[in-house]
């Protein structure tokens, strides 16, 4: 393909994926949490948090487009060794379209148990989580925090991104720990990203 096209190419798919996002932020704002995707930058920083070598498969919590999708992928994680959760049905039939391979599951991340069914039991290397949490109260964020908590190993993390400044998670509120991992300023809006770990014995 010659290079313009290749750009030309890439530029649309940009553009569809956002408006895309923008329609979706219509119809469900508090769901979809923001008016354009998470940018590039941020993505490739919460997909570093993966271990490609762990052997273990990965979780995607709220992949909207997929532009994380994209940078877990990139990571070196197989497609089918990575599992998305989203609620959209719209998202949902987009990601099963671009990232063929991937196990895109639709449902409810606030009720993990009943989304994943058969792989409730799953144990996973990390969590990447692009959930809007601030519209929840604390308990139903820690309650969530929880149900991904108990699918990884202790000392791995879950990484999530929100707008606000502070944790959307208070620390000592349970059996984990909270750290700032990044400010990411090349993101529409400027994005905190938070890592939350369960504590090895
Ligand atoms: C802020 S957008 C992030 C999308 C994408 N990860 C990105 O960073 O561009 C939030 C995403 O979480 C999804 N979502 C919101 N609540 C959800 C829930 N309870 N279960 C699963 N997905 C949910 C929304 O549909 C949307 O795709």
């Amino acid at each position: 393909m010659a290079r313009g096209t290749g750009l030309r190419k890439s530029l649309a798919t940009k553009f569809d994926d956002e408006l895309r996002f923008f329609k979706g932020w219509i119809d469900k704002p508090k769901a979809v949490g923001s008016i354009v995707p998470t940018s590039s930058v941020t993505a490739r920083r919460m997909a570093s948090v993966i271990d490609p070598n762990s052997g273990l498969p990965v979780l995607e919590v709220g992949p909207g487009t997929g532009v994380i999708t994209r940078a877990i992928l990139a990571r070196g994680i197989k497609p089918e060794n990575l599992h998305a959760v989203e609620y959209s049905e719209d998202f949902v039939r987009h990601l099963r379209k671009h990232y063929p391979g991937v196990d895109v599951i639709q449902g409810d991340a606030f009720d993990l148990d009943k989304t994943l069914g058969d792989k409730r039991d799953m144990i996973f290397d990390s969590v990447v989580s692009g959930v809007p949490l601030l519209n929840f109260p604390v308990t139903q964020r820690i309650a969530y925090l929880e149900g991904l908590l108990k699918r990884i190993p202790a000392g791995r993390p879950v990484v999530q991104l929100t707008y606000g400044p502070l944790s959307p998670i208070p620390a000592g509120r349970g059996n984990y720990t909270v750290k700032h991992f990044d400010f990411v300023i090349r993101n529409i809006p400027p994005t905190q990203l938070w890592i939350y770990r369960r504590p090895a014995d």
